[in-house]
Parts: C-alpha cells; structure tokens; sequence
C-alpha cells in the first residue's frame, strides 16, 4: 500500500488543470446501460471509483473500452441484471445501476449497500420512488430486487434531496411509459449534466438543476458522445491550498459557475478571487479569517468540501463553527487534525475550530476520500513531514493529486510501504 509524505511550510503558486467530476461520470457512464450501441464518454477522470463502475459494466454484460481520458461502452450485450456485493461493497455508487437495469431489463438484483464511513447513508428514498413507478422492489438476503414489466410514469417527492437517488430514478423515468415529475429534487450541477446527457441520448428530462424535474417516458434511447464537466470538488481542494499555504493559484478547466457557494466562503476568508471563463485565480495573501460554514444541498456548500474547509478555519484567525447537515458522522478527519495540533471540538452536528498559529507534521490516516484530501492540505501547512497513510481513499477521487500539488511547489511524494 502507498502512503504520501508531504513537508509543510511551501507557498503554491502555479496553474493545475482540473480533471472531470467523478460524481458526474459514475451516473453518466451507468447511463449506457440505456441504449444499445457504443456511447463515448471524453474526459473522464482516472480513477478507483471510475475503475470499480466500469468493472460492474462490464460484469453486467456491457462492452466497455479504456483509452486514457476516453471511456467506451457499448451495453448491447447487456445480459446480467445482477449487480453483486462484492462490487457494491467497494463503491456505493453502484446502486446507480438499480434503474437502468430495470428500465431496461425489466430487472434488476443489487447488492444493499451498507452504511459506510461518514453515516448510515441508506437507499430508501430510491427503492419508494422505483416502486412508485410500479417496479415490484423486495429485499432479500442483503439484495434489492426489482422487477416491472414496464414502469409507469408518476409523481414522486423525495422527503430529501438526494443526488445519487434523483439520478437513479431519472434514469428509470428515462424509459417509463408516460410522464414523471420528480418534486424536491436535488439540484446538483452533476444532475443536469446527466440530464443533458440523457436528452442528447433522445430522452426527454425538463428543468435539471430546479428542485423539480419533469421526465416524458420514450420507449427507446441511442448512444451519445459526451464529455464530463470539470471536477467541482477537486478544484475547490486546489482553491482551499491557494489560502491555506498564502499561495496564488490558477485554477484551470473548471467551472466557476458551479462554485459559488466555495468562492463566497473564500472570499469571506480573505483570499483574492479573479474568475474567468473557465478558470479561477485565488491569491492567498491578506491571512486567513474565521468563517462559520453550514454544508447544505446545491447551491449550498457542499459537504465535500467540509473537511478542507476545517482544516483552513485551524490555522485561522479566531474560531470558527462548521455545521454538518448533509451526513451525521461526516467529522472522522477531526480526531486525525487534532493530532496535528488543531484545536477542534464536536458538539452534536457543529465542530468549534479555534484557529492555531501552526499544525505540526504527524502519521495519519482517514476512512473517507475527502477526509484524506483535508490530511493533505493539513500537510502543506504543518511544520516538519506528515504521513498520510491508507491512499487508497485518495485515489478513490483525485486524480494524481501528489503530482499536481508537486507542480505547484509541494514538497510531497508517495513511497510504497
Ligand atoms: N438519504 C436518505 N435516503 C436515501 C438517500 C439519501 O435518507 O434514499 C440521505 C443520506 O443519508 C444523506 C442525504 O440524504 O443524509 C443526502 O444524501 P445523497 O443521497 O444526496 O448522497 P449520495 O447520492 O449518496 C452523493 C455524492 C457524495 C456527496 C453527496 C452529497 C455521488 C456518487 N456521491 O452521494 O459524494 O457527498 O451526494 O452531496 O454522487 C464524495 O464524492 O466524496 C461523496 C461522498
């Protein structure tokens, strides 16, 4: 297994390129398994999760090609509607597949994920509106079971906004007979991407990225040429280094029109923030403030950027209260940053960051992608080496990432163990 060392004390400065989003590729590849033909997908990131969705494809029957940034696939063939535990256990985003299947193969046997590291995380809202649409949905043995010959357009309301269950069930409304309106939907930018790639495949899918979204059911969809749109989350890590190492940091290929809620809480931090079309410059120079951040649904700010931002309000100045309210045990990188000397207490959902003037380098690990990325930038900024250990969580979501901070001026390797 790999660990990665980083020396703290470099000023970034530089230009890094973002890569596609993985939370928009994981549904946009699933969605092949709509159509018969080849689709093909540009830009998609390098990464496990991307591996382990493209592994389920090709399990399931699909036809599925690697070339760099450029994934093909081809679901004709699509012949098994079972989507195992072992599969899902590695990435819950494989219920993805729980639609589509039944769509199109009229069903469909997936593992229930269990929960995971930062909560409970369950299913019930996708598996209420699959049977709203008419599926038959049972659980047995730990596996989701759905079957319906056709399904039937309806209204559904989810009681959250969930993004990987308005996904699943656009997908499914995709093919149903007639029209669905999914009401308090979230309204992620990873939505409407697959909505856009769902109508350039010949659907019909209305107002993405409002809290309600209309589908009208087709009976058929062809293959399409797509490109994922730029990771949000991997440029605001890179946006978050820019302050925290008193940087000035060139963010390219990304879309500044989906970053507001970062680049306000940035800018109240005291970075310098020049947006351009597709790029966004952050100077890190004036210090470091103390924010209070709450993490909401889109365009709220996103708990995938929680931890980075709490290690950002450790090295600030005065204290800070970051409130959770996304997931209810998203706080696992605390007790790894108060190793390195932060000064963080949780209450309930809320964590009080009282700034420290220096983290110090230290061994440590998380259990959870973006806690892993918080280490890193904790990293950057500590006095002496921090071993960030267990990469693997890293490599789940960044692509790349020790060689993009190293272009910038980090003193960071990864050494096999
Ligand atoms: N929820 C339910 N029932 C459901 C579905 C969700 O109670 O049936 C709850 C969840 O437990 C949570 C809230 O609703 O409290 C929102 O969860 P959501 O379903 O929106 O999360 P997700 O779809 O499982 C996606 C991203 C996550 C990201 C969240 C929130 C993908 C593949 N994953 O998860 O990304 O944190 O939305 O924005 O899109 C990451 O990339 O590190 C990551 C965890």
């Amino acid at each position: 297994m790999d660990k990665i060392i980083v020396e703290g004390g470099k000023s970034l400065k530089g230009k890094v390129k973002i890569g596609g989003a993985k939370n928009a590729a994981l549904p946009i590849l699933v969605s092949s398994l709509l159509a018969e033909g080849q689709n093909t997908y540009h830009n998609v990131p390098q990464l496990r999760d991307i591996e382990s969705i493209r592994h389920l494809l090709s399990d399931l029957g699909a036809k599925v090609e690697k070339d760099g940034h450029t994934t093909r696939i081809d679901a004709g063939g699509l012949c098994k509607s079972e989507a195992p535990y072992d599969l899902v256990r590695k990435m819950r985003a494989s219920v993805l597949v729980l639609g589509p299947l039944v769509a199109r193969l009229k069903r469909a046997r997936v593992s229930l994920p269990g929960g995971c590291a930062i909560g409970a995380r369950p299913i019930n809202l996708h598996l209420k509106g699959l049977s709203q649409l008419g599926a038959s949905v049972k659980l047995n043995h730990g596996y989701v079971e759905a079957s319906a010959d056709r399904l039937k357009g309806c209204d559904i309301y989810f009681d959250i906004p969930t993004v990987t269950g308005t996904e699943n069930l656009m997908m499914a409304a995709a093919l149903a007979e007639g029209v669905t309106t999914l009401r308090n939907a979230a309204r992620e930018p990873e939505i409407v991407a697959l909505a856009d790639v769902l109508n350039k495949m010949g659907a019909d899918v209305q107002d993405a990225g409002s809290s309600v979204i209309t589908i009208r059911g087709v009976s058929y969809l062809k293959p399409a040429e797509v490109s994922i749109i730029p990771d949000r989350i991997e440029a605001g890590t890179f946006m978050v280094a820019a302050v925290l190492t008193r940087g000035d940091i060139t963010i390219l290929n990304c879309e500044p029109s989906h970053m507001g809620g970062i680049i306000n809480k940035l800018k109240l931090v005291g970075a310098d923030i020049t947006v351009g079309d597709n790029s966004i410059r952050v100077i890190g120079e004036n210090g470091i403030e103390s924010v209070d951040v709450k993490t909401l649904p889109y365009p709220g700010f996103p708990t995938d950027m929680q931890a980075q931002f709490m290690v950002l309000m450790s090295v600030a100045k005065g204290l800070s209260i970051i409130s959770e309210t996304i997931f209810e045990n998203r706080f696992i990188h605390v007790g790894e940053l108060k190793r390195m000397g932060a000064d963080i207490t949780v209450s309930g959902n809320s964590a009080i960051v009282k700034g420290v003037p220096m983290l110090s380098g230290a061994p440590v690990m998380a259990t959870d992608l973006r806690a892993s990325a918080s280490l890193i930038l904790a990293g950057l900024v500590a006095r002496g080496a921090t071993e960030i250990h267990r990469v693997y969580h890293l490599d789940r979501g960044y692509e790349s990432i020790e060689k993009k901070f190293a272009r910038l001026g980090a003193a960071i390797k990864r050494v096999r163990e």
